[in-house]
C-alpha cells in the first residue's frame, strides 16, 4: 500500500467513526507510525510503505476510531511549548490552563514571589512550566493517585525540572508538614458536578473519573483548599484556579474573607479562572 492510500484509507475509517478532525488526527498517527511529517507525506505519496509501519498505523487509527483519545494514542502532548509524557491514567493537559499558566508565572514574576504549590498536579504541566519559566522558585507538586504520580514523575525528569519537588498527598486532606510556605497557590482542580459526568464526551470519560469529579456541585476542591490550604499561603500571597462555568462567583464568595478576588472570562463570558489575592 502506498503512503497516500494508506493515509486515505486511515482517515475515511475515522470519518466513517464519526472522528471529527479526521484529517488532523490521521495525520499526528501517520506521522507517529510511520515517521512522515505533511510535507514528506506529499513528498512520499506515492511511496510503497514499510509493511511494520503500514501495520503501526492501522492499529493506531483503529484505536482512535474506537474513541481512545489522540494524545495517549500518541503518547504526549504540548502544553506551553514543551511536550509532556500522557497516557490512561492522567488528565490531557488542556489548552485553556495554558493560560493559568501563563497567569501564575506572571503574577510569579510581578511579586517576587519564591514558592509555589500545584494542587492536583497531573502531568505536572502548569507547575513544571512554572518551575522551568522561572528559575529562582522552588515549586512543590501535590497529587494523590499513582497512574498520575507516575506521569508526574516522569515529566520532571524528562523536562530536566531541578528546582521542584512531587509529594503524594491528598488535596481534601490538611497539607503535610515541613514544606516551604507558598507565596502562590495555583490549581486546576477537579471540577465536574458528579452528576454531569457520564454526560460528557465519550473521549473525556476516557480520562480517570477522579480527574474530573468535584462533588455534587463541583465545588468540593475549592471548599477543602479554602479550609485546610489557605491559612499556609503567606501574606501578600495569592491563589489562582481554573475552574468551570458558571462556578467563579461561587469561588470568589467561598474566599469573601480575604483582601480580594477576580473572577477571569474566556471571550464568550465562560468563567475560566478566579484570582484570589491574601
Ligand atoms: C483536573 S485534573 C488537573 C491536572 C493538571 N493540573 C492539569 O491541569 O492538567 C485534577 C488532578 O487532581 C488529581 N486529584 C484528584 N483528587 C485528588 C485529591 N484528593 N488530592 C490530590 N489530587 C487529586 C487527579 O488525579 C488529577 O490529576
Amino acid at each position: 500500500m502506498t503512503v497516500l492510500e494508506a493515509f486515505q484509507n486511515g482517515e475515511r475509517i475515522l470519518l466513517a467513526n464519526g472522528i471529527e478532525d479526521a484529517a488532523f488526527d490521521c495525520g499526528c498517527l501517520f506521522e507517529a507510525a510511520c515517521g512522515y511529517a505533511h510535507a514528506a507525506r506529499i513528498a512520499h505519496a506515492y511511496d510503497v510503505l514499510e509493511p511494520e509501519a503500514e501495520i503501526q498505523f492501522f492499529s493506531y487509527v483503529r484505536r482512535r476510531a474506537s474513541g481512545e483519545p489522540l494524545q495517549y494514542i500518541l503518547g504526549k502532548w504540548t502544553f506551553c511549548g514543551r511536550e509532556f509524557q500522557v497516557g490512561k491514567g492522567v488528565l490531557i493537559p488542556r489548552p485553556e490552563t495554558e493560560e493559568l499558566a501563563e497567569h501564575a508565572s506572571r503574577t510569579v514574576r510581578e511579586n517576587r514571589y519564591t514558592v509555589v504549590w500545584d494542587l492536583c498536579a497531573g502531568t505536572g504541566c502548569v507547575g513544571l512550566t512554572l518551575a522551568l519559566e522561572n528559575s529562582d522558585i522552588h515549586v512543590v507538586l501535590f497529587e494523590k493517585y499513582n497512574p498520575a504520580l507516575a506521569y508526574l514523575v516522569e515529566n520532571q525528569q524528562t523536562l530536566g525540572v531541578q528546582n521542584a519537588e512531587i509529594v503524594q498527598a491528598d488535596v481534601l486532606l490538611p497539607p503535610p508538614e515541613g514544606l516551604p510556605l507558598p507565596d502562590l497557590i495555583v490549581s486546576n482542580p477537579p471540577y465536574i458536578p458528579a452528576g454531569e459526568i457520564d454526560s460528557l464526551q465519550p473521549e473525556v470519560l476516557c480520562e480517570p473519573r477522579t480527574a474530573l469529579d468535584g462533588g455534587a456541585d463541583g465545588l468540593d476542591f475549592y471548599r477543602a483548599i479554602k479550609e485546610l490550604w489557605l491559612p499556609c499561603v503567606r501574606t501578600g500571597g495569592c491563589l489562582w484556579f481554573e475552574c468551570g462555568d458558571g462556578q467563579g462567583e461561587a469561588i470568589a464568595l467561598l474566599f469573601s474573607d480575604c483582601a480580594r478576588s477576580r473572577v477571569h472570562y474566556d471571550a464568550n463570558h465562560v468563567d475560566r479562572f478566579v484570582e484570589i489575592h491574601v
